[in-house]
């Protein structure tokens, strides 16, 4: 299909009107970092440790897990969105989404081989394997570019932000608490001070206490403690032990 009259931001200066809502910032840059996680693994695996391995390909599955997921989650409730109100709008995205399911299928597979395969072979094996997921993040990043400008684009005319925020959280709902918890460790990673305080102050409002107080626990494993400072302060959370017992 023709990509040439799709809207990019490469030559649109950035202005500094109100930020509209963002069905995919967050999860994107989520998607980002554990994909460049799990590539940059590969790529310093030792094929001649088996933990490392098994660790190295279980972290791989993972992510094919959370991709998986992730294209059920558009498939379910963004293309459709856009087909209510912008028919063949998501077209060119719907295609990539039935590559991408045949890609994942295939690094299923390849991580199947690389974990049967002999050790003489295994090296050579697992070279393979990171440049297929490389190849495949590449993919990625392509696609989600597309999503993120001219997807993004269709919605912001087609929607109001409070209707985009109700696909965002009848979409959440819809995620099973694993996964979910998931991707929310890694959209605390990949996000920057500020979305990641929009998105607690959002959570804090929404979720259960006991849920939001399990995500601040893994905030709290997985930021520096320069950014778990900052967390903790703007959300007028202890940034030390105990917190638990706030709520
Ligand atoms: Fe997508």
């Amino acid at each position: 299909m023709d990509r040439s009259a799709l809207v990019r931001l490469d030559d649109v200066p950035a202005t500094a009107a109100p930020v509209r809502m963002d069905l995919y910032g967050p999860i994107h840059k989520a998607l980002r970092a554990f994909m460049f996680d799990t590539v940059a693994r590969l790529g310093r695996c030792d094929a001649g440790d088996p933990a490392e391995l098994a660790d190295t390909v279980a972290r791989a599955r993972g992510l094919l897990h959370i991709m998986r997921g992730h294209l059920t989650h558009e498939n379910g409730f963004v293309h459709p969105a856009i087909e209510a109100r912008r028919p063949g709008g998501s077209a060119i995205t719907g295609e990539d989404h039935e590559e991408h399911e045949r890609a994942i299928a295939a690094l299923d597979g390849a991580l199947d081989l690389l974990e049967a395969i002999d050790d003489a072979r295994r090296p050579a094996t697992l070279h393979r394997t990171y440049l297929r997921f490389a190849r495949f993040v590449a993919e990625n990043l392509e696609h989600m570019e597309v999503e993120e400008t001219h997807n993004t684009a269709l919605l912001h005319a087609a929607y109001d932000d409070a209707e985009l925020m109700d696909i965002h959280d009848r979409l959440l709902a819809s995620i099973p608490p694993a996964e979910l918890m998931t991707d929310l460790r890694w959209i605390v990673i990949g996000v920057s001070h500020p979305e990641r305080v929009g998105i607690l102050t959002d959570m804090r409002a929404k979720a259960p206490p006991p849920a939001f107080a399990a995500v601040i626990d893994m905030c709290r494993d997985v930021l520096s403690p320069n950014d778990w400072g900052k967390l903790a302060n703007a959300l007028g959370l202890p940034a030390g032990a105990g917190l638990v017992e706030v709520w």
